[in-house]
């Protein structure tokens, strides 16, 4: 049992110790095998393939065992060090100190973005971008997107989502329109901007944040704490309303073999969303 914290509380050795950690798996390449794996992963609604990961019932599920097996490869070369939240309805500006030198360093230069400070600055040698999904060598942002400006989602974001009295809708996809799920994975059909909650924090980071690959930029397992901590929330307020869909969809559903019911192993651990409902276990957040 561990806990996962603020980031903004994290003190500079614990901070260095993450930075670490991370640069350790970069190195032995364990962290490249991560992004693959999300990469991998990255099926969309219109591609007529089962999908575990987004745009479907199973995005929290996924994430969670996702970042469990990232924090057990963390702790594998230190033991003390968990995957921190970033809660971006409150650090919502670049000036934030979760993108200062001693952290996650700030955000890309004019032109080609490239990310010049920090230790995943691409000078410093220790941050090779390897996958690929990018023909850049280099981390990449473009925080707040300046030329055409993007706001983080507020508090009120969030609580919209939250009160969602049920988990998930038929058609289970990026146009379902109510559940707690496609309004915090944030696709918005029909309504408002295109992309919000979590969608949103990606095209706010802009970058390598952007697509399939997104986990190259190690801000993507700060955010994805903050979503599994959003969930918990979620179950919180609505202690009665579990996981849906509970049963494999009717084979007449359009999207039936593709999504992930309560009981289906989700790959590629096999492991049912039933499975990772409960968090406790392992770890708290504070
Ligand atoms: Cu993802
Ligand atoms: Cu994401």
């Amino acid at each position: 049992m561990y806990t996962r914290r603020n980031q903004r509380n994290l003190t500079r050795t614990e901070k260095r110790r993450l930075i670490d950690a991370l640069l350790r798996l970069k190195r032995t390449g364990q962290y490249d095998e991560f992004v693959r794996m999300h990469a991998d992963f990255f099926v969309t609604d219109a591609e007529g393939r089962p999908r575990a990961a987004h745009m479907t019932p199973s995005f929290f599920p996924w994430h969670r065992r996702y970042l469990w097996e990232f924090e057990q490869a963390l702790q594998s070369v230190d033991p003390a060090v968990t995957i921190p939240y970033w809660d971006w309805t409150t650090d919502n500006t670049p000036g934030a100190s979760l993108w200062a030198d001693d952290f996650l360093g700030g955000t890309g230069r004019a032109g080609d973005r490239r990310v010049m400070t920090g230790p995943f600055a691409h000078g410093n040698g220790g941050w090779p971008i390897n996958s690929r999904i990018t023909d850049a060598g280099y981390l990449t942002r473009n925080l707040g997107r300046p030329a055409d400006p993007i706001s983080l989602p507020t508090k009120e974001d969030v609580a919209r989502a939250v009160r969602a009295p049920v988990y998930d809708a038929s058609p289970w996809d990026s146009t379902s329109r109510s559940g707690f799920r496609n309004a915090m994975e944030g696709w918005n059909p029909g309504g408002g901007e295109r992309f919000g909650n979590h969608n949103r924090v990606h095209r706010w980071v802009g970058g390598l944040m952007l697509g399939a690959a997104s986990p190259n930029d190690p801000v993507f397992w700060l955010h994805h704490a903050f979503m599994d901590l959003l969930w918990i929330r979620w179950q919180r307020a609505h202690p009665k309303a579990g996981y849906l869909p509970r049963e494999p969809l009717h084979p007449a559903h359009p999207h039936a073999g593709l999504v992930f019911g309560l009981r289906d192993p989700m790959p590629p651990w096999d492991v049912p969303p039933a499975e990772l409902l409960d968090h406790r276990r392992h770890y708290r957040y504070q």
